[in-house]
C-alpha cells in the first residue's frame, strides 16, 4: 500500500517529523542506513558530547572545587573505561526510546540506504543488499549533515579524529591539538583538558566561536584561557604528519608570515559540517541544491512537487532543535495545517562549564542593521547563587530594540545557561519588552534573578549591582 509520507533519515528532524505525522494519521516510512535511529545527534553528536562533558565536569569539580566547598576526596581517579561506558548507555537507551516512539506513532521503521527514483518512490538498499522500494505521496529529506574534512589531512579517527572518533578516544592523549574554536572544538577540547590533556586550539579567525556577539566571545575564551585551554587565533593548520611519537602539525599565521611546529599526540579537526546527500537521486529526481550540497528550500519545499528538506542538509543553524522544529512544521504542512519555523527564535547553547547560550540578534548585528536598541548587563558575581555555588563566572546581556520595546537578543555565560535562555525563548516568542521580565517574579535565590536583573538595567533600574 501506498504510503502517505517516506522520510529519508532518522535523525531529530526525521524522527521528529515521523512522530508528528503518525500523530496527524498520516501512513508514514522512516528510512534510516545507520542501524539506529536518532541521527547525528543521538548516535555521534549531541548526546554522548553532553553525556562526557557531564561527566568530566564533575571529575573536575571533585578535583578542584570540592575541597574549598569542604569534601575531600582521597583516592581520587579518572575510569576512562566506565565513563565512555555511560555514555554509551545513554546513547542506547535513548536510541531505543525513538525505536520505541516510532511504534507507537504507527510509523514504519525501515532500515537500509534510501535513494529517490523518481517523485512518489524511494529505493531502499539494505546492508545485505536486499532492495525494496517504497511508492509514496510526499518524500521529506532528512539526511543530515558530516565533519568537513581539511584537504591533504587523512582523518584516521583514532590520532587524527574528527568529533566522532573524539567522542570515543580510549587513553587521555598528553597533547590535544584541536582545529577550529566552534562549538565542537570548545566542547570536546574542554572535556579531554579536563580529563588531563593539554589542549590548544587553532582557529582562523581572530576570534573564537566567531558568529557570537563580540563581548561575549571575549568574555568566554578568557574564562577557557584562564581554565587551562591554549589558543592559536588568526592561524591554519596546512600539515600534520605522523612521527614515531605522535604528530607533528605545522600552523601558519592565516595573514601569511613563518610557519612553525607543534608536537601533539592527537589532532581534532572541527571546522564545521557539510550536507550530506550523497547517492541520494537528487539529480535523477531533479531536486537542486547548491555548490556545497545544501538542498535548496522555500518553506521546506524542494523545487519538484512533493519532495521536502529539513534539517542540516538545508539551510539555517546546524542545530538539533532546528531539525525538529522544521519536522513538525512540514508534518503539518503535508497534513494540509498550519506550519511554521521562527528562525528568530531558536536558542544556541555551548555546553561548556561556564555555559554558553544566545538566542536572537547580537549587538554587532543590531549595529548593522542601523537598529537603535538598549542594553542591560548584569555579572554572574553579584548573583547571590551564583556566589554560593562557586559559579561566578559569565554574565547575562538583553538587548531590547528601542523602537518596538521588544527583547531582541540574549546573550548568556554562566552555570545552567543553557536553561537560562528558555525563559528568553518564551518571552520573545510572546514579544516581551525587557520590563515584563523585569516585572515578573524570579524565585530567589536562583541564576535566574541574574536575568531580570539584566532586565532592570535596559530600563536603567539595575538594583543588585
Ligand atoms: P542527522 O542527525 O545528521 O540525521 C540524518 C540521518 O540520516 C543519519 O542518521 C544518517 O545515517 C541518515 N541518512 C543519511 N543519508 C541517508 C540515506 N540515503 N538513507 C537513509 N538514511 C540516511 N545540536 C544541538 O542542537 N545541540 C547539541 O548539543 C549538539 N551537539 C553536537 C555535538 C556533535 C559532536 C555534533 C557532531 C553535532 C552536534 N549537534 C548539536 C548538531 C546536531 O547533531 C545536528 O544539527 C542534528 O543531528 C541534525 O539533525 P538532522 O535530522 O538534520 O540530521
Ligand atoms: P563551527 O562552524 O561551529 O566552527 C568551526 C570553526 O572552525 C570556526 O570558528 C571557523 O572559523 C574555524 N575554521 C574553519 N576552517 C578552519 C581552518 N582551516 N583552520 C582553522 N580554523 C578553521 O563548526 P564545528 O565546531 O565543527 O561544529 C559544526 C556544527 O555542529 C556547528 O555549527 C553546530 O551547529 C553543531 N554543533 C552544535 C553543538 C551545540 O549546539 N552545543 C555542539 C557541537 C556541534
Amino acid at each position: 500500500m501506498s504510503n502517505d509520507l517516506v522520510i529519508i533519515g532518522g535523525g531529530p528532524g526525521g524522527y521528529n517529523c515521523a512522530i508528528r505525522a503518525g500523530q496527524l494519521g498520516l501512513k508514514t516510512a522512516i528510512v534510516e542506513s545507520r542501524g539506529k535511529l536518532g541521527g547525528t545527534c543521538l548516535n555521534v553528536g549531541c548526546i554522548p558530547s553532553k553525556a562526557l562533558l557531564h561527566a568530566s565536569e564533575y571529575y573536575e569539580a571533585a578535583l578542584k572545587t570540592f575541597p574549598s566547598m569542604g569534601v575531600k576526596i582521597t583516592g581520587l581517579s579518572l575510569d576512562l573505561p566506565q565513563m565512555l561506558k555511560q555514555k554509551d548507555d545513554a546513547v542506547d537507551g535513548l536510541t531505543k526510546g525513538v525505536e520505541f516512539l516510532m511504534k507507537k506513532n504507527k510509523v514504519d521503521y525501515v532500515k537500509g540506504a534510501g535513494r529517490i527514483v523518481a517523485a512518489g518512490r524511494v529505493e531502499v538498499t539494505a546492508a545485505d543488499g536486499a532492495k525494496q522500494v517504497l511508492e509514496t505521496k510526499n518524500i521529506v529529506i532528512a539526511t543530515g549533515s558530516v565533519p568537513t574534512e581539511l584537504p591533504g589531512i587523512a582523518i584516521d579517527e583514532e590520532q587524527i579524529v574528527t568529533s566522532t572518533g573524539a567522542l570515543m578516544l580510549q587513553r587521555v592523549p598528553g597533547k590535544m591539538i584541536v582545529i577550529g574554536a566552534g562549538v565542537i572544538g570548545l566542547e570536546l577540547g574542554s572535556v579531554w583538558r579536563r580529563l588531563g590533556a593539554d589542549v590548544t586550539v587553532v582557529e582562523f579567525l581572530d576570534k573564537i566561536t566567531p558568529t557570537m556577539d563580540a563581548e561575549i566571545s571575549t568574555a568566554f575564551q578568557r574564562i577557557l584561557k584562564k581554565q587551562g585551554m591554549k589558543f592559536e587565533l588568526g592561524h591554519k593548520v596546512s600539515r600534520v604528519e605522523k612521527t614515531d611519537s605522535g604528530l607533528v602539525v605545522t600552523i601558519e599565521p592565516a595573514k601569511g608570515g613563518p610557519a612553525r611546529t607543534l608536537e601533539t599526540d592527537v589532532v581534532l579537526v572541527a571546522i564545521g559540517r557539510k550536507p550530506f546527500t550523497t547517492n541520494l537521486g537528487l539529480e535523477t529526481a531533479g531536486v537542486r541544491f547548491d555548490q556545497r550540497g545544501f538542498i535548496e528550500t522555500s518553506h521546506f519545499k524542494t523545487n519538484v512537487d512533493g519532495i521536502y528538506a529539513i534539517g542540516d542538509c538545508t539551510y539555517g543553524p546546524m542545530l538539533a532543535h532546528k531539525a525538529e522544529e522544521e519536522g513538525i512544521a512540514v508534518a503539518q504542512v503535508i497534513a494540509g495545517k498550519w506550519g511554521h519555523v521562527n528562525y528568530d527564535v531558536i536558542p544556541n547553547v555551548i555546553y561548556t562549564d561556564p555555559e554558553v547560550a544566545s538566542v536572537g540578534r547580537t549587538e554587532e548585528e543590531l549595529k548593522a542593521a542601523g537598529v537603535s536598541y538598549k542594553v542591560g548587563k548584569f555579572p554572574m558575581i553579584a548573583n547571590s547563587r551564583a556566589r554560593t555555588n562557586h559559579e561566578t563566572e559569565g554574565l547575562v546581556k538583553l538587548l531590547e530594540d528601542s523602537a518596538t520595546q521588544r527583547v531582541v537578543g540574549a546573550h548568556l555565560i554562566g552555570s545552567g545557561a543553557g536553561e537560562l535562555i528558555g525563559e528568553i525563548c518564551v518571552a520573545m516568542e510572546f514579544g516581551a519588552s525587557a520590563e515584563d521580565i523585569a516585572r515578573t517574579c524570579h524565585a530567589h535565590p536562583t541564576m535566574s534573578e541574574a536575568i531580570r536583573e539584566a532586565a532592570k538595567g535596559v530600563d536603567g533600574w539595575l538594583m543588585q549591582a
